[in-house]
């Protein structure tokens, strides 16, 4: 298959950089970050999490063996087997197949109901940025009112958009894109920020933000 006629919207993109060991972003465990943020006094100790683009699913499983319920999503075959394994041996971990922008608390499907927290990680920036404001309304469509939403933004910065994932955003377009509609509580940046597989330094290019949800 030609992937330069695919794009990012659709799994066959995935799942030939997951075939072909392109997937750079993926640790092969939980991000380090993410282990220091379950330290971090603002880390909510109690809430069930919906975890969009979940990858292999390292974070979710994270998120779900510290006693959180965790729904887990990622539309990629190979992405999704692996997630499924994980979730096969935690109960706290369920995994779905499916495309998270079709995802809304009434399509009926098991567990489908709003969530206390999202955790996103190089989700919204995958996501092709002219689908940025759907990613938002997904975000609402799921977290309930005052939810939760825990945002690893990365890599931040001002240069134009890359022609492939993960798409940089720049902190002024994220508060533009939450002004009304999510709280910023707090950004944090991370100390154990790492580089990936290709060497890319993320430090000084990553921050959590804690964003309540007020619409
Ligand atoms: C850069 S990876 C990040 C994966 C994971 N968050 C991690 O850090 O390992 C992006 C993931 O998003 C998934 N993805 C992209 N668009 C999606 C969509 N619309 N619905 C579900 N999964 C999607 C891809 O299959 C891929 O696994």
């Amino acid at each position: 298959m030609n992937d330069m006629a695919l794009t990012p919207n659709v799994p066959q993109y995935w799942e030939i950089l997951y075939e072909e060991g392109r997937d750079d972003w993926d640790l092969g465990e939980t991000t380090p970050a993410l282990l220091e943020f379950f330290e971090h006094s603002s880390c909510p100790k109690t809430g069930n999490v919906f975890v969009p683009a979940a990858g292999r699913g390292w974070d979710a499983d994270a998120w779900a063996k510290r006693g959180h319920n965790v729904v887990a999503v990622d539309f990629c075959s190979s992405a999704f087997d692996a997630l499924e394994k994980l979730s096969d041996s935690n109960s706290n971990l369920t995994a779905l197949n499916t495309d998270m922008f079709l995802l809304n608390m009434y399509d009926g499907k098991a567990r489908m109901k709003q969530f206390d927290i999202i955790y996103d990680y190089f989700s919204f920036n995958s996501v092709h940025p002219g689908r940025r404001d759907e990613c938002v309304e997904m975000w609402l469509r799921m977290l309930k009112n005052d939810g939760l939403l825990i945002g690893f933004f990365c890599p931040l910065g001002d240069e134009k958009y890359g022609e492939t994932p993960p798409y940089s955003i720049s902190k002024d377009e994220l508060e533009v894109r939450f002004k009304g509609i999510f709280e910023i509580k707090e950004k944090i940046v991370p100390k154990k920020s790492i580089k990936d597989r290709t060497g890319r330094d993320r430090a000084g290019r990553e921050e959590i933000w804690l964003l309540r949800k007020i619409l």
